[in-house]
């Protein structure tokens, strides 16, 4: 499992705590920037951690921002992304086992560390279950083309 990370200014704070938390945890991953907390515009680091997601090189995407929701619309505007965000662990896990989630976002002014780290965990250790599933994605990959 490889895991590609990027934050804007607001988030970086919490992307760092996510890499102890991988560190930690034996998992490999790449950090795209940003690394301090200077004004950053969140399209930037979205779109080079959804690049490196889409080249099939890593796993699965996690980008931080202030509230994710930017993060989470910059990465769904790119096919075969499919960008969930998540503050809880429980939208994490469906994300994952029904969307097929590869790219989860999260707000670092929205939950805390402990909260985030249970949602990575969740995310990236939770497989798709198919099935039903791949139908309904693929009525998704559909709209991909307007
Ligand atoms: C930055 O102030 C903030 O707008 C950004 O981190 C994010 O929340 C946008 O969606």
């Amino acid at each position: 499992m490889l895991i590609a990370l990027g934050s804007d200014h607001a988030g970086f704070q919490l992307k760092d705590r996510v890499i102890s938390f991988l560190q930690s945890s034996g998992i490999n991953y790449k950090d795209f920037g940003v690394y301090s907390e200077e004004s950053a515009d969140y399209p930037e680091q979205a779109a080079l951690v959804v690049q490196a997601v889409k080249s099939g090189e890593f796993t699965f995407g996690i980008l931080i921002c202030g509230t994710g929701i930017g993060m989470s619309i910059v990465a769904n505007k790119h096919r075969g992304i499919r960008a969930a965000l998540c503050s809880e662990p429980y939208s994490a896990r469906f994300a994952r086992e029904h969307n097929n989630a590869n790219v989860l976002t999260m707000g670092s002014r929205v939950i805390g560390p402990g909260m985030a780290e249970a949602i990575v965990s969740i995310f990236i250790h939770t497989e798709f279950a198919g099935g039903r599933h791949e139908r309904r994605l693929s009525k998704i990959e559909t709209l991909e083309q307007y």
